[in-house]
């Protein structure tokens, strides 16, 4: 550079440009500034030519890629193979008010898994002709068509689906409630013929299932029943009851009852539990249809939830797994997921 008269001193470049000509003080009065001033900057210059510009991002990236790959031995935890019992239930069918579709899905999944056992935890009947709701007359079935129906169409297909299963039968407040409060009420001369007895009338001991009022407990520490605990705390919903089931009961459980499919998990001082509502696998629109259900017009959506649920367990120890396995009828099919297979009415 020949001109000091229109020089930066601040430009790197150019200062160490003018320096290679021009004395530092030369440079100074050039810029008006002390020599000092120039000293420094020339020291800034030739530090950042020593320093090559570099890309922070490129620089993290060649970081990330030269970094090695951990190595870390294998899981501890041995996996124990061994034959687990099953336990299928499905719930709250309200025969014959049952979802064609969820039905067939619960009997496809029978036919698959063929459990050890399968457990039908209550109102399998809605028994409407002896129940407080005022029906619409045209929808009337005589009870005992109801009965030989569904142990025909439900009872009887379950049995084929899966032989080799062991079946129970639990009542709900639709069997042995309805038609207890029917006999006390109407008839209580004759509430104690014991060919009046639920079990009696159901006949379902002729069909191989096992008649088990009230409860069954599927491990040590997993029972099942209907349910009776129907909240409508903070709007009702999914898993409300279950929470109200456990402290009732204290330990884990399945109930049905409620028709939501839901899960209620807790670990105090008394160990691990939980409890699971499993949903229902009836049909809401036709209950809707018969005026057998509290919203009687289809304004309001009923929040129930299709349904069923699968127990491993290993006999004679405590430890249980509940898959809950919800049931999808989205309008043109009705369908559930299970393991890797879909299994559509
Ligand atoms: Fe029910
Ligand atoms: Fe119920």
């Amino acid at each position: 550079m020949s001109s000091l008269g229109d020089l930066d001193y601040k430009d790197p470049v150019a200062l160490l440009a003018a320096l290679e000509t021009h004395s530092i003080r030369a440079v100074a009065r050039a810029c008006g500034v002390d020599h000092t001033t120039i000293m420094a900057a020339r020291d800034r210059a030739l530090r950042e030519q020593a320093q090559p510009v570099t890309d922070p991002a490129k620089e993290l990236l060649e970081y990330l890629r030269s970094r090695t790959v951990p190595s870390a031995p294998g899981p501890t935890a041995a996996s124990k193979p061994g034959e687990y019992a099953t336990c299928l239930l499905g719930s709250d069918f309200h025969f014959p008010h049952h979802h064609e579709g969820a039905f067939e899905v619960f009997l496809g999944l029978a036919d698959r898994i063929k459990p050890t056992e399968i457990a039908i935890p209550g109102d399998l009947f809605d028994f409407s002709q002896i129940g407080r709701y005022v029906r619409d007359p045209k929808h009337y079935v005589p009870i005992q068509t109801d009965i030989d129906v569904c142990r025909e169409h439900v009872l009887g297909r379950i049995n084929t689906a899966s032989p080799s299963s062991v079946r129970r039968f639990m009542v709900g407040n639709h069997e042995e409630g309805r038609w207890q409060n029917y006999l006390f009420t109407r008839a209580p001369e004759l509430s104690s013929l014991r060919c009046l007895t639920m079990e009696a009338v159901l006949g379902l001991t002729e069909m191989g299932w096992y008649w088990q009022p009230y409860e069954h407990w599927i491990t040590d520490s997993l029972i099942t029943f209907h349910g009776d605990r129907h909240t409508s705390a903070l709007g009702g919903g999914s898993a409300m009851s279950a929470r109200k089931e456990m402290l009732d009961m204290g330990c884990s459980g399945i109930t049905g009852h409620t028709h939501h499919a839901g899960a209620f998990f807790r670990e105090d001082r008394t160990g691990y539990r939980v409890w699971y509502e499993i949903g229902c696998l009836c049909d809401a629109r036709k209950m809707q249809a018969a005026g057998v259900t509290t919203h009687r017009t289809p304004t309001k959506a009923h929040d129930w939830h299709l349904a069923c649920a699968l127990v491993r367990y290993r006999p004679g120890h405590s430890a249980f797994r509940v898959e809950l396995i919800p049931i999808v009828d989205d309008g043109k099919r009705t369908f559930c997921i299970w393991q890797d297979e879909e299994l559509t009415a």
